[in-house]
């Protein structure tokens, strides 16, 4: 399959996707991150059912247009993918034959300056998926404690100096050498700042890390992940396929975690006179190892060359 080119998104790993969700006419598919539609266009051309969830209203205007073509066939809706469970009861919907998660944000997101997701480009430091509600990074920037502010580096973006630069912010608060008044209102206000404790050394920008991990502070990215995995997986039918795309290793270590305890059919513990058959068994794992991006995809999109791709099927007991 040739990927389609797509101005505000190009699907990573799609061909793949598509090989391993087997969508087929008939079946019904969730998308949980629609995003510019690029898998839900390849699902609903096999002849699937896709009912598309994207927190972004531009996401999901995009993809409506984009979609249009496939009339009742597909359905957008505007919602968390943690809360898959209520808007397939609110369609009437029970079970689903597949299901995606592509994690993340889109290149649309990363790229407009206006949505503060960008480093690169002077936008204020919003960061938010779904703009109508909840904090913006501005929020977290200004208003956390430096413990806070030093974890949320640490734990989401791996950032080896999540401390100093913690200690950079809230000295700001007082000294108010970034920004205005002591507040940080800006992406480049933030960037400087980093910039100034981890200097230029490679053609990675510095303050990749500490974005990600507001980006994911912001908007709850693994607490989502971690309640709409039960979510999905209860949705399927027997036969049914799941895939989730991660692009780190600490939704990805949750994915592969969550998708092997419920492939383990037996639990052993020495403690235990004899093995037990795990309550939590309904999945075979599909990919061993995740599926990775090819050399010519790592070329063409950047992007991909982090994804890890993990599917599993739900087994009739
Ligand atoms: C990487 S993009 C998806 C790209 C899409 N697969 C394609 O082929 O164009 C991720 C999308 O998921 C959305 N998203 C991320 N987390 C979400 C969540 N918890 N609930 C709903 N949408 C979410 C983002 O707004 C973004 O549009």
């Amino acid at each position: 399959m040739t990927t389609p080119t797509c101005e505000f998104h190009q699907s990573v790993l799609l061909a793949e996707t598509v090989a391993l969700l087997a969508p087929a006419p008939g079946a019904i598919f969730v998308d949980g991150t629609l995003g510019g539609g690029g898998h839900s266009e390849a699902f609903l051309m096999a002849g699937a059912r896709v009912i598309g969830l994207d927190r972004d209203p531009e996401a999901l205007a995009f993809a409506g247009e984009r979609l249009k073509r496939f009339g009742e066939q597909f359905t957008g809706v505007r919602a968390n993918f943690a809360d898959a469970g209520a808007v397939l009861d609110g369609l009437g919907v029970e079970g689903i034959d597949g299901a995606l998660l592509d994690i993340g944000v889109s290149s649309r997101q990363l790229d407009a300056a206006g949505r503060g997701f960008s480093f690169q480009a002077d936008g204020p430091l919003d960061m938010r998926m779904d703009p109508d509600g909840g904090v913006t990074a501005a929020d977290v920037v200004n208003g956390a404690s430096e413990e806070e502010l030093a974890r949320i580096f640490r734990e989401y973006g791996e950032e080896g100096n999540a401390r100093r630069i913690a200690r950079e912010i809230v000295r700001n608060r007082t000294d108010g050498t970034y920004g205005t008044d002591g507040k940080f209102v800006t992406t480049l206000d933030l960037a400087r700042c980093v910039e100034k404790i981890n200097p230029r050394r490679s053609r990675t920008h510095p303050a990749t890390k500490v974005f990600q991990a507001l980006r994911i502070a912001v908007n709850g990215e693994l607490e989502a992940l971690e309640r709409a995995l039960p979510v999905f997986s209860e949705r399927l039918n027997a036969g049914g396929r799941f895939g989730v795309l991660t692009f780190h290793s600490l939704e990805d270590r949750m994915v592969k975690k969550f998708f092997k305890d419920r492939a383990t059919e037996w639990l052993d513990r020495p403690e235990w006179p004899e093995r037990r058959r795990n309550p939590q068994f309904q999945f075979r794992l599909v990919t061993g190892k995740p599926v990775v991006a090819g050399e010519e995809e790592s070329v063409r999109n950047p992007r991909s060359r982090s994804a890890k791709l993990r599917v599993v099927e739900r087994i009739s007991l």
